[in-house]
C-alpha cells in the first residue's frame, strides 16, 4: 500500500506532536512527583517545626512522654496551638486535621508514641531536645507515601484526568497535523500535476507562484522551464515549416520546367538548362547553409585554425564581388585594408561570412549607392565595419537578423531574396571563433553589420 504525500506528512507532523507531547508529560510529572512534592512536605514541616520547642517544654514539664502515649486529644491539642499562633492560612482553614494527621512523636529510642501510626523510611524527622539531650523526633509521612499508602482515588482520578489531557491534546495535535501536511504538500502535488501535464507534451502547464523560500523558487523555475520548452517546441515547428516551404519553391520551379520540355512546351537548350541550374544551385545553397548550421549546433563542426590574415582576407572577398558591384553600380570604398591584422581562425569559413555579408550589400543596395569597408583595431579584436546607404532595415527588424529564415518584409521576392539563413550562419561562424556580430543602422541610412574577431595572441 502506498502512501501520499499529505498522509506522510500527517503522520510525520503527528509523530513529533505525540512525542513532544508525551516528553512534556512525563518531565511534568517527574518534576511534580519528585520536586514539587517535595517542596511542599519541606514548607509543612517547617510550619509543624513550631510545635518541637512546645513539644519540648512539655516533654520537661511531664517528665518523659508517657503522658502523650496514644493520647490523641492532647496530640493534637498542641499541634493547634502551634498553629493557632500561625496566621491562618487557607489549606490550614479547609483541612486542618487532615494535615496534623501526617504528624507522629517518637521518643529517643525510635518507639511510637501518638500521631500517624505508619511512618516510613522517607517520613521527614526533626530532632526534639531537652538540656541538649534527644528527647524524641517529630516526623511527617511524606506525600508520596500518604498517596501511595492511602488516596487511591487521588490516584484514580489523576490517571483520568491525564488520560482526558491526553485525548484532548491528541485530538488538537492530529488537527494541527493534518492542516500542516495539507498546507506543506498543496504546492508540491500542484506542481507534481503540472509536471505530469508538461511531461505528457501539455506545454501550457503552468503553476501559481504563491509559495515563499524555496517552493517559491521552485514554482518559478517551474514556470521558466514550461516557457522554454513550448519555446523550444515552437521553433521547432516554424523551422520544419520554414524549411519544407524553402525546399518547396526551387523543386516546384524545377518540377514546372522539366514537365514543360516533357510536353514539348518548351525546347530543352541552354536557356532552360540554366533556369534548372540556378535552382540546383539555390537549393545546394539552402541545403549547405542548414548544414552548417546544423553541425555548429552540435558542435560538430571542424574548423581548420590557423594564423589568417583578416585585411588579405577582405581584400579577396572583395576582389570576388568587384564585378558584381561595378555591373550593380554600386560604389565601395575601403580602409584599413593594406596592414595585416592577424586572427586566429579558419580562412575558409571567413571567407563564408564576408562573401555572405557582401553577397547582402549587392543584393540589397540599390543602383548608384555606396558601401564603405573599414577594419580597424578596438582593444583585443579586429573590427570590420561594413556600412552601406541602402534603404537599411526598420529598427524592430534589427534585433531579428540573426534568426533563421527571417526576412525583412520585401526582400522575400525571388530576384534578390534569399531564404534568411546567410546573417545566421555567420552569426555561428563568428561565433565559434570567440567573437560577435552586430546589426545597427548605418549613420548614411543604411544597415551597418560590425563583425568582432580576437587578435591573434602572439607569443614573444
Ligand atoms: N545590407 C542590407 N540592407 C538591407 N537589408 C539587409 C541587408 N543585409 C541583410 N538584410 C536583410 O536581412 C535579411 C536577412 O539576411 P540574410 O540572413 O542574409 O538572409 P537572405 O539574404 O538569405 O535573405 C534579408 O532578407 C534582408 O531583408
Ligand atoms: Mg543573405
Amino acid at each position: 500500500m502506498r502512501f501520499g504525500l499529505t498522509a506522510k506528512l500527517f503522520c510525520a507532523v503527528l509523530a513529533v506532536n505525540m512525542a513532544v507531547v508525551i516528553a512534556t508529560a512525563m518531565a511534568t510529572r517527574v518534576s511534580f512527583d519528585r520536586d514539587f512534592i517535595r517542596y511542599l512536605d519541606e514548607q509543612e514541616m517547617q510550619r509543624a517545626e513550631r510545635a518541637v520547642p512546645t513539644l519540648a517544654a512539655e516533654y520537661q514539664a511531664h517528665h518523659g512522654w508517657n503522658f502523650l502515649a496514644k493520647n490523641w486529644t492532647a496530640w493534637l491539642r498542641i499541634l493547634h496551638s502551634t498553629q493557632d499562633s500561625v496566621p491562618a492560612g487557607a489549606e490550614n482553614d479547609s483541612d486542618p486535621a487532615a494535615t496534623n494527621m501526617r504528624f507522629a512523636l517518637i521518643d529517643a529510642r525510635d518507639n511510637y508514641v501518638v500521631g500517624n501510626s505508619e511512618p516510613t523510611d522517607r517520613s521527614l524527622r526533626r530532632p526534639i531536645t531537652v538540656n541538649g539531650q534527644l528527647a524524641g523526633w517529630l516526623t511527617m509521612v511524606c506525600m508520596r507515601d500518604l498517596v501511595r499508602v492511602g488516596d487511591i482515588r487521588f490516584q484514580e482520578k489523576r490517571t483520568q484526568t491525564s488520560w482526558i489531557i491526553a485525548g484532548v491534546t491528541s485530538l488538537l495535535a492530529a488537527a494541527i497535523a493534518l492542516w500542516l501536511a495539507r498546507a506543506l504538500a498543496a504546492p508540491l502535488r500542484r506542481l507534481a500535476g503540472a509536471t505530469h501535464r508538461l511531461a505528457r507534451g501539455d506545454y501550457v502547464a503552468r503553476v501559481p507562484v504563491v509559495s515563499g523560500g524555496d517552493i517559491g523558487q521552485l514554482e518559478t523555475d517551474f514556470n521558466q522551464l514550461a516557457a522554454t520548452l513550448a519555446d523550444n517546441e515552437r521553433t521547432r515547428r516554424h523551422f520544419v515549416a520554414d524549411v519544407s516551404h524553402e525546399l518547396r519553391t526551387p523543386l516546384a520551379i524545377m518540377q514546372g520546367e522539366i514537365e514543360a520540355v516533357n510536353d514539348g512546351v518548351r525546347p530543352i537548350d541552354a536557356c532552360a538548362v540554366a533556369s534548372l541550374q540556378v535552382e540546383v544551385r539555390r537549393l545546394n545553397k539552402l541545403v549547405d547553409d542548414l548544414h552548417t548550421l546544423s553541425l555548429s549546433e552540435l558542435d560538430t563542426l571542424r574548423y581548420q585554425w590557423d594564423d589568417v590574415d583578416f585585411a588579405a582576407s577582405i581584400r579577396h572577398a572583395l576582389g570576388l564581388y568587384q564585378a558584381r558591384f561595378a555591373s550593380a553600380e554600386v560604389a565601395v570604398s575601403a580602409t584599413g585594408l593594406f596592414s595585416s591584422v592577424h586572427v586566429h581562425a579558419d580562412e575558409d569559413r571567413i571567407q563564408q561570412v564576408l562573401q555572405n555579408l557582401l553577397e547582402n550589400t549587392v543584393r540589397y543596395v540599390d543602383p548608384g549607392q555606396s558601401i564603405v569597408l573599414r577594419l580597424h583595431i578596438v582593444g583585443d579584436d579586429a573590427v570590420l565595419d561594413i556600412q552601406d546607404s541602402g534603404s537599411g532595415v526598420p529598427d524592430d527588424a534589427l534585433p531579428r537578423l540573426f534568426e533563421r529564415f527571417y526576412r525583412v518584409e520585401g526582400s522575400r521576392n525571388r530576384a534578390t531574396g534569399g531564404s534568411g539563413l546567410g546573417l545566421p550562419v555567420c552569426r555561428s561562424i563568428v561565433e565559434a571563433h570567440g567573437g560577435h556580430i552586430t546589426a545597427s543602422n548605418a549613420p548614411q541610412g543604411g544597415l551597418w553589420i560590425r563583425m568582432f574577431l580576437p587578435l591573434m595572441v602572439t607569443t614573444p
